[in-house]
């Protein structure tokens, strides 16, 4: 049996965590045979603590095998301690008729201080991922706050959309899902990403070649995707949460399975046109358990260049509205 990891997980209450913690403790995350120790960590609120508190004994009622403990805390310190992932849930979700940027100074002040905790008490070998919106922002502002982890341990989750983008595409061709390979979502988790069509491929051949309707793929594919959190805001009322916690176990399961390539978002380091300092979903291929590198060599026309252009200047502009949060 190995030895458990640490899994600290924030927002452990709220409606992406109620469909997370079952999934990492059934071993949907992290393997079949990993141990997990869930260290749940809620703002200090007597009914969201409560709320936990209800959560935890679920998890109990279950009785995984793979389990070996629970925590429960509002102290960033205690829940972060000795962490092997952070998971970034906690935060604002946006309500109907909000626009992301309304998030953006109201979130991005929690991920200043549990950047630094984390920085200061997490394990030697701790990955982060960062869900709370606006997310790649998120990441950033808590990255910057780091100086013993790295800024490649720190990713955003641009995985939702392209398990949307996926499904789209399937959709449109009237094929299986599994047919559908290689889609990768380039820049901000909002809008203005853009899902790369052109190096997807459906059944083996260019997607471009099975789905011949160019304006499809440029208009309302692209529109569909990045506009799908806000299409299930709209109807449920609340931001999406079951497939956000889906995408998430996808985006670390990936992540710690050598060979696997995929969409998160990394600091861009100027790939892909990307301003070098904001974090922009491009695809990734997993190196060793937990590091990646990033694929470079996809080339753009001139569509996917004013697409990559835009979601940049969104991102470029995001940093600077919280410049003051950035370390
Ligand atoms: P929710 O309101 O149901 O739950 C959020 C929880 O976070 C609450 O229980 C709240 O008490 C807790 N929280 C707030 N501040 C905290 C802090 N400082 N420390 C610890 N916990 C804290 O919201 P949700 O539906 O679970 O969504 C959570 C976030 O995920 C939102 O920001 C939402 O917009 C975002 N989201 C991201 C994606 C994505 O693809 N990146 C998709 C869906 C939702
Ligand atoms: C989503 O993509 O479903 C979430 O990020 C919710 C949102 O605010 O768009």
């Amino acid at each position: 049996m190995k030895n458990p990891i640490r899994v600290a997980v924030t927002g452990a209450a709220g409606q992406i965590g109620y469909s997370l913690l079952f999934r990492i403790a059934s071993g949907a995350m992290f393997g079949p045979d990993q141990p997990v120790i869930l260290q749940l960590i809620e703002a200090p609120i007597e009914k969201a603590l409560k709320a936990l508190e209800g959560v935890a004994m679920e998890l109990d009622d279950c009785a995984f095998p793979l389990l070996k403990g629970i925590v429960q805390t509002s102290d960033p310190a205690v829940g972060f301690k000795d962490a092997n992932w952070c998971l970034l849930v906690g935060a604002k979700p946006r309500g109907p008729g909000m626009e992301r940027a309304d998030l953006l100074k109201d979130n991005g002040r929690i991920f200043i201080g549990q950047g630094q905790i984390i920085d200061a008490v997490a394990a030697a070998d701790a990955r982060v991922a960062v869900v709370g919106n606006p997310a790649n922002t998120n990441c950033m502002i808590a990255a910057s706050q780091a100086k013993r982890l790295p800024a490649e341990r720190f990713t955003a989750m641009v995985r939702l959309d392209q398990n949307r983008a996926q499904t789209q595409l399937a959709k449109k061709a009237g094929v299986d899902l599994t047919a559908v390979k290689d889609i990768f979502i380039y820049g901000n988790h909002s809008p203005s990403m853009f899902p790369a069509f052109e190096h997807a491929s459906i059944g083996g051949k260019a997607a471009t070649r099975v789905i011949t309707d160019l304006a499809w793929l440029q208009g309302p594919f692209c529109e569909t995707v990045g506009k799908r959190g806000a299409a299930v805001i709209a109807a449920r009322g609340a931001s999406s949460a079951a497939s956000a916690a889906n995408a998430l176990v996808d985006h670390v399961r990936s992540l710690v399975t050598p060979g696997a390539i995929h969409s998160v978002a990394v600091k861009s380091k100027g790939h892909y046109g990307f301003d070098p300092e904001v974090w922009a979903g491009m695809p990734v291929r997993t190196t060793t358990a937990g590091s990646y590198e990033v694929i470079t060599g996809y080339a753009m026309d001139d569509f996917a260049k004013s697409k990559l252009a835009a979601t940049n200047q969104e991102l470029v502009e995001e940093r600077a509205f919280v410049a003051d949060m950035i370390k």
